[in-house]
Parts: structure tokens; C-alpha cells; sequence
């Protein structure tokens, strides 16, 4: 698989396996960043290993908007949502290759494992920024091993010059990680 290929829906048992949830769980990894009443965003949620988490995490008062290139995806989200509460916080939405096609504002956006299947970086941040309210964070989470240390710097550069401030995100196993926030003045 190329570096920018994206993963197939195909693979989505691999990112939503119980496993997972010893070594990357999701409460761990996003209770600092989010509380009742946000308007979140999980940009790339596959099969929504992190989605469910966000919205127990926002409670009924909040929001999260699931996002994905793969209408399968999305469907693998709206079945585990279908008979539980969380289908009334979960809004499904479903993104262009080149677009997030989203205009509402987000306190918090997770962008786990997916920055690196994005072909234009450039856009696509340009794009983040206008999605984040100005006191918002942004969470980037790229895997070591199939993402390179140069290429991740360089991705961390780019997020800089497009004027993101950027401070240490979460320890997260065998993985980068990054925290984003507008620069307003
Ligand atoms: C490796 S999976 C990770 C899924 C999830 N974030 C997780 O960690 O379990 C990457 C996901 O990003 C999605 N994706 C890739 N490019 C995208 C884009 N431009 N807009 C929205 N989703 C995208 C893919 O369809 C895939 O579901």
C-alpha cells in the first residue's frame, strides 16, 4: 500500500478490533480534550473505533460529526449507533477526496491515522482551519513504521506555515502525535 493510498474498508476490522483498545484506548487518549457540549469533529473515522468514545464524551448536550471518504465507513458507524442513544449526538457525513465540504465550527477535531492518505496537505489544512473555532484543538495522530520521521516533520512543517500553533500531543503507542490551535493575533 503507498503511503497516501486510502485504507479500504475492507481493512476496517483492524482498526476496530478489542485489542486496540489496550494499547490506544480512547477515553485515555481523548478526555483532556473534550467535555460536554462540545461540537466535535472525527475527521477519518473508519469504522468509528474513536467516534463512540466522542460522544460519550459530549453527552447528550453535544455533538459529534463522523466523517468519512467511505460511505462503507459510515455505514460500519450508523450500525453500532442504530439501537443505542449515541445516533442522536453521531451526525454521519460524507467527504470529497479533495474536500471536507463541512462549514459549521468544531471545538475539538481527531485526525487519527489519515493525515498521510491526504494528497494535498496544503488544502486540506487550509481547509482544518476554518473548521476550528478559535479557542478549538486539533488532535493529529500519525502511526510510526508506515508514516517515516521525515515525513512527518514535514507534514509538522506545513502545519506550521499554514499557521497553526502546535504544542505535544498525547503519548500514543508506536505513533506521532501533535496538537494544533489557531494563531489569533
Ligand atoms: C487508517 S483509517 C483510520 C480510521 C480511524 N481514524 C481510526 O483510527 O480508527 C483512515 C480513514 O481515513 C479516511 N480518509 C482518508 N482520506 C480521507 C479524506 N480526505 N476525508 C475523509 N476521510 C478520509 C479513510 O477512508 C479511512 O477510513
Amino acid at each position: 500500500m503507498a503511503n497516501e493510498d486510502v485504507c479500504s474498508y475492507k481493512r476496517a476490522g483492524f482498526f476496530d478490533s478489542k485489542i486496540r483498545k489496550l494499547f490506544q484506548n480512547p477515553n485515555k487518549i481523548l478526555s483532556p480534550y473534550i467535555n460536554k457540549g462540545m461540537n466535535v469533529l472525527d475527521l477519518g473515522c473508519g469504522p468509528g473505533f474513536f467516534t463512540l468514545e466522542m460522544a460519550n464524551l459530549v453527552g447528550e448536550s453535544g455533538k459529534v460529526v463522523a466523517a468519512d471518504l467511505q460511505e462503507e465507513m459510515l455505514i460500519k458507524v450508523e450500525n453500532k449507533t442504530k439501537n443505542n442513544h449515541l445516533k442522536e449526538i453521531i451526525k454521519l457525513h460524507k467527504t470529497q477526496k479533495d474536500s471536507i465540504g463541512l462549514s459549521e465550527k468544531f471545538d475539538f477535531i481527531l485526525i487519527f491515522y489519515m493525515l498521510h492518505e491526504v494528497p494535498n496537505k496544503r488544502k486540506f489544512l487550509g481547509e482544518l482551519k476554518n473548521l476550528l473555532k478559535n479557542e478549538g484543538k486539533i488532535l493529529i495522530i500519525e502511526p510510526k513504521g508506515h508514516v517515516s520521521k521525515e515525513n512527518f516533520e514535514k507534514s509538522v512543517r506545513l502545519i506550521k506555515e499554514k499557521g497553526f500553533k502546535t504544542s505535544k500531543g498525547p503519548k500514543v503507542f508506536y505513533s506521532y502525535s501533535i496538537a494544533l490551535e489557531k494563531i489569533t493575533n
